[in-house]
C-alpha cells in the first residue's frame, strides 16, 4: 500500500506522470536498456482486465530487427501499397464532432511543420515518419488472440496506458502508433507471429529529442462541460 507516501507528493507524482505522457514524434538514437523495458513491461502487465484474463502480447523489436521491419514498412508506404488493417481503428463514416477534432490536430501538426494544406507529397513523408518510428531505437508491437471480444479490447488500452504513462517514471517518451497496424502481413512475417492474433498497434518508444519543433505539438483538449453529465452533486 502506499499510504505510506505523503499525499501531495504521491498526488504530484501521479498527476505529473498522467500529463508529461503525450505522443512524441522525434526520438534521440540513445538506446532503451532492456532491463529498463522489462521493469516497465513488468509494472504495465498490472493493469486491470475483466476476471485477469490479460489479453495482451507485446513484441520488443529493437537493433537490427528494428531497422529490417522499419524499412520494409517504409517501402511498402513508399510503393503506394494500401493499408490492410485487420480492424477498424477509425471511424468508417467521419462525422461531427470527430472529424472536426481530427482535422484540427491533423492540420494543427502539419501547419508547426510548414506543410500546406493539400500538398500531399509533404503530408506522406511525413506520414512515413511513422514506419520509421519517428527515430526511436524501439518498437513495441502488441497482438491480441483473434477470438477475444470487445471487452479484452478494452482491457488492452488500461495496458496501453499504463505503459505510455509508466515510461516517464523512467524518463522515456512513446508515441502510439496505429499506423504500425497498417500492414500486418509485413509485420507478422518479420515477427513470426500467427493468424490466429490481430495486430492491435505498435508504439515507438526512446527518449524525446528536446529539440524538434514537433515535439512541441500539444493538441487541446474538450473542456470538462462537453464530456461530464453530472446527475445531483457529489458533495
Ligand atoms: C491507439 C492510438 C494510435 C495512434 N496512432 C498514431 C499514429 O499512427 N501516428 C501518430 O503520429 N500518432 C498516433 N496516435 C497519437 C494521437 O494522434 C494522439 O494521441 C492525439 O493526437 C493526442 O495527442 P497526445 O497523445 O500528444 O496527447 C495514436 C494514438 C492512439 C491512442
Amino acid at each position: 500500500m502506499k499510504d505510506s507516501i505523503p499525499r501531495d507528493t504521491f498526488r504530484e507524482a501521479v498527476h505529473e506522470a498522467i500529463v508529461s505522457r503525450r505522443s512524441i514524434r522525434a526520438f534521440l538514437p540513445k538506446p532503451v536498456d532492456r532491463a529498463t523495458l522489462e521493469a516497465l513491461l513488468r509494472m504495465a502487465g498490472t493493469a486491470p482486465s475483466g476476471t485477469n484474463i490479460q489479453p495482451w502480447q507485446v513484441h520488443v523489436v529493437s537493433g537490427s530487427a528494428r531497422d529490417r521491419l522499419s524499412a520494409a514498412l517504409l517501402a511498402a508506404h513508399q510503393s503506394g501499397e494500401p493499408p490492410r488493417r485487420e480492424y477498424e481503428y477509425y471511424p468508417v463514416k467521419w462525422r461531427s464532432p470527430y472529424i472536426d477534432r481530427r482535422r484540427a490536430t491533423g492540420w494543427g501538426l502539419y501547419s508547426l511543420l510548414g506543410i500546406e494544406k493539400g500538398d500531399r507529397e509533404a503530408s506522406a513523408r511525413q506520414h512515413g515518419r511513422n514506419y520509421e518510428l519517428f527515430g526511436a531505437p524501439v518498437a513495441l508491437i502488441f497482438t491480441i488472440d483473434k477470438d477475444l471480444e470487445a471487452g479484452s479490447w478494452l482491457d488492452y488500452g488500461m495496458f496501453l496506458q499504463n505503459i505510455m504513462v509508466g515510461a516517464r517514471g523512467f524518463g522515456l517518451h512513446t508515441c502510439p502508433q496505429a499506423a504500425l497496424a497498417n500492414y500486418p502481413r509485413i509485420v507478422k512475417e518479420q515477427l513470426g507471429i500467427g493468424d490466429d492474433k490481430i495486430l492491435v498497434c505498435g508504439m515507438a518508444i526512446g527518449y524525446a529529442d528536446p529539440d524538434a519543433p514537433i515535439n512541441q505539438f500539444q493538441p487541446d483538449r474538450i473542456p470538462l462541460e462537453e464530456f461530464v453529465t453530472w446527475h445531483d452533486d457529489p458533495r
